[in-house]
């Protein structure tokens, strides 16, 4: 599964400079770039939004005209047969850079909260209100990055009271707080002006609390888990893949792994075809049955070769 960043603030496609070979998409150019790597045997995509304007709120995420909706109408009209999966997350629609809303910036402050926390249960709002646009826009699946506690189960009633009772949700289950997703945050705009993530993101000791994770999204009725990063965590895809053996499983190969590789590549420190192939093959090997990769399109070449 390739990721795609489409951005409504740009008239020409945006080389993103941490991510060699990836680009930021105008809306009226991302069928073309579906297209391309459709023609190369990639079935599906993933979606990432960046919004003309950002607010405390994220409101860009959800309107019928947002720039993932329109995306993905112009995607699924040139290209029936493609997969699109959309991100659901808030991180690149907010002004802060968080995946919810922060009390003491949005509405009402919460006194039983600190200042500058995530407000969990009004953001599940926003998700669900996301994820049934986007599936009105024609999203084949919807993926919850932020890693909320109930956004499974909120986005799952929104969807079903939207008439979309058959829409798979594939969760980011088991999402670590990661210094690889530094790139992505260039790429979709969406780093932190103030804290982490690590209140809600997991700690990467842990492997245990990961299968927790994976279990409570299961009861909320995840369709399908996913491990993310992919590289420094092939045992936890491993002990996944072991102990959920009926649900499809994705893992998400991140920005930082794909940028390493492409570093070190132009360096000349590495053959960059057959280290790629070597992690790919390594995360297929410890159980994943997608993976979500910047290498998408590389892969898909070399292996038509
Ligand atoms: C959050 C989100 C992130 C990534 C995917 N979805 C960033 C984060 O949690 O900070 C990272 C993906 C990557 O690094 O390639 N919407």
């Amino acid at each position: 599964m390739a990721p795609l960043f489409v951005s409504e603030r740009i008239a020409a496609p945006q080389p993103i400079a941490s991510m060699p070979g990836v680009h930021q998409w105008p809306i009226n150019r991302i069928a073309e770039e579906a297209r391309s790597l459709a023609a190369l045997g990639i079935r599906s995509v993933l979606l990432f939004g960046i919004p003309a304007h950002k607010d405390a709120e994220g409101s860009g995420a959800y309107p019928p005209d947002g720039v993932v909706q329109r995306a993905v109408r112009e995607i699924k009209n040139a290209l029936p047969e493609l997969v699109v999966m959309t991100d659901v997350c808030l991180c690149e629609y907010t002004d802060h850079g968080h995946c919810g809303l922060i009390n003491g910036l949005a509405g009402p402050k919460d006194p039983r909260l600190p200042e500058g926390y995530v407000l969990n249960d009004r953001t599940l709002e926003i998700l669900g209100r996301t994820a049934v646009s986007q599936a009105e826009a024609g999203a084949d699946v919807v993926a919850p990055s932020g890693m909320l506690d109930g956004m499974v189960a909120a986005i799952r009633r929104d969807l079903d009271a939207g008439g979309f009772h058959s829409l798979p949700i594939l969760s980011y289950s088991v999402k670590y707080a990661s210094g690889f997703y530094g790139p992505f945050r260039d790429a979709a705009e969406g780093a932190p002006r103030f804290g982490d993530r690590s209140t809600h993101q997991m700690d990467p000791s842990n492997v245990r609390e990961a299968m927790r994770e994976h279990a409570l999204d299961v009861e909320e009725g995840a369709d399908g888990l996913m491990v993310k990063p992919a590289l420094a965590y092939l045992d936890v895809i491993r002990a996944t893949r072991d102990r959920f053996p009926d649900l499809p499983l994705a893992a998400y190969n991140v920005s930082g792994e794909y940028s390493m590789v492409k570093a070190a590549a132009a360096n000349g420190w590495v053959d960059e075809r057959r280290v790629a192939l070597e992690i790919l093959t390594g995360i297929r090997r410890a159980g994943a049955d997608l993976i979500i990769t910047y290498h998408a399109r590389d892969a898909a070449t070399w292996l038509a070769e």
